[in-house]
């Protein structure tokens, strides 16, 4: 009976080293060492034999075990070195080579989404305009008509930086400010807007980011009425999403436009998706950008970039989008 454990033990060892796959591998500890095996099968036969024989084909039996024990522990590891390396290869990137003719990659989905809007509201008769994603209070609040004890301003979740007067200087937290410095730097008509990347104050999840994208617009001319602007956010989002979505305002509030509203865009199947926020320049806001509120009346609207790209794309986490994964990025 020793002898018979001692052979099988060599050729069960045997086998585990040949062993080609993890998959093969784990078939193999089954079958050899595992509770059907021919060796657990010998325990059962101990109980006819003596005292003195049942001690030492137990010792053989236990040895096997060992050994075999040991044979797959390095086996696997060799294994699962392997696959690893395989992985590592197949997956390796070349960073420091951008040959011409070859594949290099391409634009993040986010900067793909701005570029697409872009062209929609160019195609408009749109211009794009940029600021500076450092603010002062005076752009990213008070000349937006926020008070300065106005609530709004805790709706926004400041980051603030350490610059000037206490809360002096401040990481825009929309593309608001945008609209401001386009005023002050240009006389109407303005039909212009504004991309960019804002910050707030925000514990990120899935559904939140703290730094994130929004496009702003703004149109500033003679005789501007709310008609216009709900007739834009519908040609917007006909443009943009296809012929077949279409768009409603709800009632809102915002301290620099007013009356002020949500937007909604109804997707062919009937639901609805929020997209953001709009509504007629407040006087207070075109007086602040040196525009005289008799002579001109305005819109503006503004809506994230990343929830709309992730629900266009079906990606449930958006801290996806800030991610490196290539694995993720190759997809768009
Ligand atoms: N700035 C607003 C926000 O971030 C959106 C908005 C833009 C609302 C323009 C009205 C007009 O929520």
């Amino acid at each position: 009976m020793i002898d018979d454990i001692r052979r099988i033990q060599a050729e069960a060892a045997n086998q585990i080293a040949g062993a080609a796959s993890l998959d093969e591998l784990a078939t193999l500890e089954r079958d050899l060492v595992g509770k059907g095996s021919e060796l657990t099968g010998f325990k059962k036969q101990m109980g006819s034999l003596d005292h003195e024989a049942r001690r030492e084909v137990g010792a053989a039996l236990n040895r096997a075990r060992e050994v075999l024990a040991a044979a797959v522990a390095e086996r696997r590891e060799v294994l699962e070195g392997q696959a690893a390396a395989e992985r590592a290869t197949a997956e390796r990137l070349d960073l420091t080579e951008v040959r011409a003719g070859r594949d290099a990659g391409h634009l993040h989905l986010v900067t793909q989404a701005i570029e697409e809007l872009e062209d929609v509201f160019v195609g408009l008769g749109f211009t794009v305009s940029e600021g500076p994603e450092v603010e002062d209070d005076w752009h990213n609040f008070t000349a937006l008509n926020f008070g300065t004890y106005h609530p709004a301003r805790d709706m926004q979740d400041t980051f603030f930086v350490a610059l000037g007067e206490p809360k002096e200087v401040v990481m825009r937290t929309h593309t608001s400010p945008v609209q401001v410095r386009t005023m002050e730097e240009r006389q109407p008509p303005i039909y212009s807007v504004m991309p960019g990347r804002v910050y707030r104050n925000e514990a990120t999840d899935a559904t939140h980011l703290a730094v994130f994208h929004q496009i702003e617009g703004l149109v500033i001319d003679r005789g501007i009425t709310f008609g216009h602007l709900a007739g834009t956010i519908d040609r917007f989002t006909k443009a943009y999403f296809g012929e077949g979505f279409s768009s409603r305002l709800r009632p809102s509030y915002f301290p620099f436009t007013e009356p002020s509203a949500e937007f909604d865009i109804q997707r062919p199947d009937g639901t609805w998706l929020e997209l953001g926020g709009c509504g007629m320049v407040h006087p207070n806001v075109l007086r602040n950008g040196g525009i005289d509120p008799e002579e001109f009346s305005g819109f503006a609207f503004g809506f994230g970039i990343d929830r709309l790209v992730a629900t266009r794309h079906g990606v449930t986490d958006l801290r996806e989008l800030t991610g490196t994964d290539v694995r993720f990025l190759e997809q768009f």
